[in-house]
């Protein structure tokens, strides 16, 4: 992943026993990308040491608000000028007090101070703490200067206790942090995607499918996220996880895949036809196991409903983008499907490229022409694909 790629953060890290996850939020930031400085307050040097996030970050871990490394001994100026944002992961309630009142007495709350990026703490701490009155009052007023709290989650503590108050997952955290930082090009936008393959059964333990993966609707409805789209994924049968902040729908047949798109695509802008629909299903499903038999058994397939082909002729259709997935003349079919659809961009595959794994090689086609992209991860595809649509929605 590159998605974090040039972005520099600060991750600050106080103390309380999530500061185990906060190691785990540095790995995933650099695997991101970006440039990371650890600043642990004295009460995070408890729970991990400095090593483990030097290791982690592969540069010098700060701590002392006299450290003589920093240029004019200045490290609480130094560290977060340049910065894209200070991180603090995991944040306790004494230093979300001593935020909410401006105060300064170890490196970390003095950076903070005298940052000029934004502000993401992560809150870290026992329900009871989290739900005091002075907490309460100190969350209001960091929200008020401008402050962006990300979480906390509801659950077991690491006392005994259940409820609020503890800190989100790395991985999550490491989702918001992205969508924070990434550009907006589809603020305002909503995206209905569709993803994987459909199932259509034959009888009750056989089915038609198709080895579509879901991992390309999956990073396109991600990428669509980061750019500021509320987004509904409707997915056929996957075993992948819901990208954090998406809506999914689950399906496995193609009329459920179509039902579910047709009852919520008014409501959206866009319209992404990723999902490999079959194209046919049995005309009639058995109720019962077909029985092994010593003749040949023939089977009665008869077409579904092109969902894609229905959107895109609503009398005020959402901006639509069809998959064209192809094993041979990707280039010829691909633009004929637009036409026929008259679809605003496809995105032509070949299938030996793009099924089931987790890179692609895609070329666009638009009223512009053809843009192949370099080929790379789903990921970095979507993240292309999605800023090539809202640049069209732009012009
Ligand atoms: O899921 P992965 O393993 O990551 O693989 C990704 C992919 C190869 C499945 C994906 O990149 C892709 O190409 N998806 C489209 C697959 C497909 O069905 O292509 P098609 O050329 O048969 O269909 C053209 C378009 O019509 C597609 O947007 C499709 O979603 C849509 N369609 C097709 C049939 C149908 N009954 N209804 C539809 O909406």
């Amino acid at each position: 992943m590159s998605e974090l790629r040039k972005k520099r953060i600060v991750q600050g890290v106080t103390g309380g026993i999530a500061a185990y996850k906060a190691a785990e939020l540095t790995r995933l930031l650099v695997k991101g990308g970006a440039r990371v400085d650890v600043v642990l307050t004295a009460g995070g040097a408890r729970f991990v040491t400095p090593v483990t996030f030097q290791a982690l970050s592969g540069r010098p871990v700060w701590s002392d608000l006299w450290d003589a490394r920093a240029d004019d001994n200045m490290a609480h100026i130094e560290l977060t000028r340049g910065a894209d944002a200070v991180v603090v992961a995991p944040a306790s309630a004494d230093f979300l007090a001593k935020l909410a009142h401006g105060l300064c007495d170890d490196l970390l709350t003095t950076l903070c101070l005298a940052r000029d990026c934004p502000l993401l703490v992560a809150p870290a701490m026992n329900r009871q703490m989290w739900e005091n009155p002075a907490t309460r009052r100190n969350l209001r007023q960091l929200a008020e200067d401008g402050i962006h709290v990300l979480g906390p989650a509801s659950g077991d503590q690491a006392c005994g206790e259940t409820g609020m108050g503890r800190m989100l997952e790395a991985e999550e955290l490491y989702e918001d942090i992205v969508a924070f930082l990434v550009p907006k090009p589809l603020r305002g936008w909503r995206v209905l995607i569709t993803a994987g393959p459909t199932f259509e059964p034959i009888d009750p333990v056989r089915g038609l499918t198709n080895s579509s993966s879901g991992k390309m609707g999956f990073a396109l409805a991600r990428a669509a996220r980061h750019a500021g789209a509320q987004v509904t994924l409707v997915s056929g049968p996957v075993s992948l996880p819901t990208p954090r902040g998406v809506n999914r729908v689950n399906v496995t047949t193609a009329a459920q895949m179509r039902e579910a798109v047709m009852a919520r695509v008014r409501d959206h802008g866009i319209f992404i036809g990723v999902a490999a629909v079959a194209d046919y299903r049995p005309a009639q499903s058995a109720e019962h196991k077909i029985k092994k038999g010593k003749t040949q058994l023939t089977l009665q397939l008869e077409p579904t409903a092109d969902i894609l082909a229905e959107v895109a002729s609503l009398d005020q259709p959402p901006f639509c983008v069809g998959f064209a997935a192809e094993s041979q003349n990707l280039e010829e079919y691909a633009e004929a499907k637009r036409q026929a659809k008259k679809l605003p961009l496809v995105v032509g595959n070949l299938v030996q490229h793009g099924m089931g794994g987790d890179e692609n090689t895609v070329i666009l086609f638009d009223n512009q022409g053809r843009h192949p992209l370099q080929a790379g991860p789903k990921q970095e595809l979507a993240r292309q694909i999605v800023a090539h649509l809202a640049q069209l929605l732009r012009t």
